[in-house]
């Protein structure tokens, strides 16, 4: 699959749940959240059914998301699957943490059940090593837990392990360093994004939002310039530099400030509720949930997959001051 613009879609992001156990200032609002009833999530066999027409289309890289993809019931034995599609080479989940460390049978946990179902990298939500600070961000006191869920994480040998932290100015610009030393001392890679518009509260202000070339110079006034290193990518757009004197990569997502940020763009995105986005920047989705319950055949969704893909914008619209309509939680990041 190649758009106008010569992106190949090579990555799909499927999200399987619009809930939370957390509540995120910067992605959920924090009134009582109205959950999308069941009927209106796709289920686990209507989404591999999709990935793997995807898949057909040129997909390699799934990674698997929310809301919090593992508050949802059954959701291993989902993942399960996911790897034994035909062309899937490398399957990931964004996660917030906090339930990576718990047992599913005795002395086994959940990342470790994750791992052995074939999941290749984990991204994992770190905003502040500050319990007091996390609760803040979050809405929950669950620090402990997430600290724990990326011990077991390490411990159950996951192939990547990134930590992703969302600057905010005042709330977390004094642990830059903190979490840099964190993520050095579990041999982690540490991600810092530039937040963007995607809540429905008013998350992002002059006031509040801290760009990744600043937060890049705080970091350099600690530690001394860092080493570009323009050949390494993950599977998105951020940019990896090495932290001088040590054997240690960080990266920088500067989603608002960086005007190449859509350049390499291989994405689509699958929410929970069936809408296949060609852009998290862009207010274009696109139902295919309808047909897929209408009985498509799969040559009909293949050509929506293509439609979709045909009209992937060139860049997001977060710098045309882009409020989109629906929740981050309900896309899936
Ligand atoms: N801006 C930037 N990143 C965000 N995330 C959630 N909301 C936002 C936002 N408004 C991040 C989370 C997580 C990933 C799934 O998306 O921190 O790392
Ligand atoms: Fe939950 Fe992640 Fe959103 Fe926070 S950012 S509320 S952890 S889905």
């Amino acid at each position: 699959m190649e758009d106008r613009f010569g992106h190949r879609i090579s990555y799909l992001r499927v999200s399987v749940t619009d809930r939370c156990n957390e509540r995120c200032a910067y992605c959920m609002p924090q009134e009582l959240q109205e959950w999308l009833p069941r009927a209106e999530i796709l289920s686990y066999e209507e989404t591999l059914r999709l990935i793997r027409i995807a898949a057909g289309l040129g997909v390699t890289k799934v990674r698997i998301t929310g809301g919090e993809p593992l508050t949802r019931r059954g959701i291993v034995d989902f993942i399960r699957e996911v790897p034994k599609i035909p062309g899937i080479r490398d399957v990931g989940v964004s996660t917030n943490g906090t339930l990576l460390a718990r047992e599913i049978t005795p002395n086994q946990t959940v990342a470790a059940v994750l791992q052995a179902a074939g999941v290749r990298s984990l991204n994992i939500s770190l905003d502040t090593l500050d319990q007091n600070v996390y609760a803040q961000i979050t809405g929950r006191d669950f620090l402990p837990s997430v600290l724990q869920g990326i011990g077991a994480s390490v411990a159950a040998g996951f192939e990547q392990i990134k930590l992703n932290t969302v600057l905010m100015r005042g709330r977390n610009e004094e642990q830059l360093i903190p979490l840099i030393d964190f993520a050095a001392s579990q041999n982690l890679i540490l991600r810092f994004i530039e937040m963007m518009p995607v809540s429905t509260t008013e998350v992002l202000t002059e006031r509040n939002f801290l760009p990744v070339a600043e937060a890049k110079c705080a970091i350099e006034a600690h530690f001394g310039d860092l080493i570009p290193e323009p050949t390494f990518h993950t599977n998105g757009p951020a940019t990896y530099y090495q932290v001088p004197g040590r054997d240690q990569r960080i990266g920088f997502i500067g989603a608002m400030t960086n005007l190449h940020f859509c350049e390499s763009c291989n994405k689509l995105r699958l929410t929970c509720d069936g809408k296949l986005r060609p852009c998290l920047g862009s207010y274009l989705e696109f139902d295919i949930m309808k047909p897929l319950r209408a009985g498509a055949s799969d040559e009909e969704l293949r050509q929506f997959f293509l439609e979709v893909v045909e009209r992937k914008p060139q860049q997001h619209d977060f710098r045309e001051n882009y409020q989109p309509n629906r929740k981050m939680i309900a896309i899936g990041g």
